[in-house]
């Protein structure tokens, strides 16, 4: 079972400036809370309560602030710094002694994932033992992600990053499953052009041994990611009008901890003085009542 869980939740934000001049992006709004949550949500969701957030240097604090610790939702929280971005496979590196001899689940800060099924699909691959596995989900747009070529078998026979000739509408969302070795072999790993180390060389690294599988987040599901402003509209667009309807929050993560019977009452009381009086803390108040 995996246990450990990274949320890489650096960059500088330069598709987003002058709003990511202060702020990191992360902390920025997805319509009623700051975009963070999400990905925290997931891992939580798969069951992970060992948790390490990696952000860019210098803005250590403003992410203190927000989670000082992971009392209130049951779970451990530490945080660690990246001093520029290298890339994502960085995340292991940094992350070197947290991870210890485990397997390990990595997400993107700036991912966002919903969908019947999502938290079943999510504990599953908590099971890994061996190799890594990722998610797929088909975009309009594959040129500006990670794609892979399956055959008929759902076998990957081709990984390529941002690939300016159409290979696939397959992109690989932000949420990676990996084995121990994981570590080893992302400080093998050597820049590329862009002068970043890439997830794409570590996940052909796994494919070439038959290590690598892809899970499917299926046309009921939703997966965004959030590099410019018109996402960010988006993302809140379809939170504001799922959640309006439905009277239920997504990404509430003391809900998710009261759910996985990670806290109770008391930890939901402590998290609304800390919220003060906001219409996040009303709907805690509900789920208590
Ligand atoms: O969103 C999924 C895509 O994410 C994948 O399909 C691609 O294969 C993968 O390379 C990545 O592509 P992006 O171009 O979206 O990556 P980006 O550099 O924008 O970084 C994604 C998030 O990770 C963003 O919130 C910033 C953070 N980050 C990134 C790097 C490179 C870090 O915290 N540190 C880093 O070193």
């Amino acid at each position: 079972m995996i246990k450990k869980g990274i949320v890489l939740a650096g960059g500088i934000g330069t598709r987003m400036s002058p709003l990511t001049k202060s702020v990191n992006k992360q902390l920025l709004p997805v319509y009623d809370k700051p975009l963070l949550f999400y990905p925290l949500s997931i891992l939580m969701l798969a069951g992970i309560k060992d948790i390490l957030i990696i952000v860019n240097k210098g803005q250590l604090q403003q992410f203190k602030k927000l989670l000082p610790n992971g009392k209130n939702l049951g779970i451990k929280i530490t945080f660690a710094e990246q001093k520029y971005p290298k890339g994502l496979p960085d995340a292991f590196i940094i992350g070197e002694k947290f991870i210890g001899n485990d397997s390990v689940a990595l997400i993107l800060g700036d991912n966002f994932f919903y969908g019947q099924n999502l938290t079943k699909k999510l504990q599953e691959c908590r099971r890994l033992k061996n190799g890594a596995k990722i998610f797929l989900h088909p975009v309009n747009n594959p040129s500006q992600y990670g794609v892979v070529k399956i055959n008929d078998r759902n076998k990957i026979i081709k990984i390529l990053e941002k690939p300016k000739k159409f290979i696939s509408n397959f992109a690989i969302t932000g949420l990676y499953f990996f084995d121990n070795k994981v570590v080893k072999l992302s400080k093998a790993l050597k820049p590329s052009k862009r002068k970043e180390i890439e997830i794409v060389d570590l996940l052909k690294k796994y494919n070439k041994k038959n290590k690598l599988s892809a899970e499917f987040i299926g046309r009921g599901g939703a997966w965004l990611d959030t590099g410019s402003i018109k996402d960010f509209y988006e993302a809140s667009s379809f939170v504001s009008a799922l959640e309006n309807r439905q009277g239920l929050k997504i990404a509430c993560l003391e809900e998710i901890a009261l759910g996985n019977k990670w806290v109770n009452k008391k930890h939901i009381l402590s998290a609304i003085k800390f919220y003060g009086k906001c219409e996040y803390s009303n709907y805690l108040w509900k789920l208590i009542k």
